[in-house]
């Protein structure tokens, strides 16, 4: 089984839509895969087509603070994610908005921060876990990375990508104090433009600086009707447009994740 958070601090870099991407071909392929929602705006959640109402007890909550109710530890104490939801073939654990509680709470737990990479680790029958953290340095993003072998860093091709990139590099070695033997097993190249001056020139910044790192995908295409429009079905973008030029560039990135991390081992 490998771990895997996709970690960007900031918001609106595609880390929620290339998990959902990524997985859904991972799983296609057969392999099987858990996506675990972290952040209460719950969006990963939404765009998999799960919009009834979740509960607390479906989330990460009882895996790190115990079921709402005071009822979720096992006969040896341990705290267990829950039953996941089926969505398109993966295992999602759905998010709620009151998992920002986790945020104040985990803070007076002795190691805390640990929970979640516990109860991931006592997971079975999974090849893939994939997480999906907030746009946030808080104790959910900390969380979520603390539970990763591996972390994957979606990068858009422009300014904002830039800026973040000293950041990110900086927190995962922060989080290293608590996982060791974490690293970047790929920067994934999102919401590129080819058509502007910008973002060529960012992705060969980006391309030039970064593989000392680790390695970089190839780009992920700007296709702003596709991704709003998958959003609205509540599809992964090869559900919703099979075949199509934006499926196969998620195909390819899909690959290069399993060739980074094949190299890795
Ligand atoms: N390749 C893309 N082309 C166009 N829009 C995209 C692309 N990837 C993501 N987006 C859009 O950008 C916004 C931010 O993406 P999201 O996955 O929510 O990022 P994050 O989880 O990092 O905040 C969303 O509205 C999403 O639909
Ligand atoms: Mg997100």
């Amino acid at each position: 089984m490998v771990v895997l958070t996709f970690f960007n601090h900031a918001g609106g870099v595609a880390k929620t839509s290339t998990i959902r991407d990524l997985g859904y071909v991972l799983a296609e392929s057969g392999r099987r895969v858990l996506l675990v929602d972290m952040d209460p705006q719950a969006n990963l959640t939404k765009w998999l087509g799960v919009d009834d109402d979740v509960e607390l007890a479906e989330t990460v909550y009882p895996a790190i603070l115990g079921a709402p109710d005071a009822d979720g530890e096992d006969e040896d104490g341990e705290l267990l994610l829950p039953r996941p939801r089926r969505v398109h073939g993966m295992d999602l654990i759905p998010a709620h908005l009151n998992i920002a509680i986790i945020e104040r709470e985990v803070l007076s737990v002795f190691m805390g921060v640990l929970r979640l990479r516990e109860a991931v680790r006592r997971l079975e029958g999974y090849d893939y876990v994939l997480i999906d953290p907030p746009p946030s340095l808080g104790q959910l993003s900390a969380l979520a990375v603390v539970a990763a072998d591996s972390v994957v860093v979606p990068l858009p091709t422009n300014r904002k990508g830039l800026d973040g990139i000293q950041t990110v590099i900086k927190m995962v070695r922060e989080y290293r104090k608590a996982a060791p033997g974490l690293d970047i097993v790929l920067f994934v190249l999102t919401q590129h433009d080819r058509r502007t001056r910008h973002d060529r020139e960012s992705h060969d910044i980006i391309t030039a600086q970064l593989p000392s790192l680790a390695p970089i995908s190839s780009p992920l295409s700007s296709r702003p009707a596709y991704y709003s429009d998958a959003q609205v079905e509540g599809m992964p973008i090869p559900v919703y447009a099979p075949g199509s030029e934006a499926d196969q560039e998620i195909r390819k990135v899909a690959s290069e994740l399993l060739a980074a991390l094949g190299r890795r081992r």
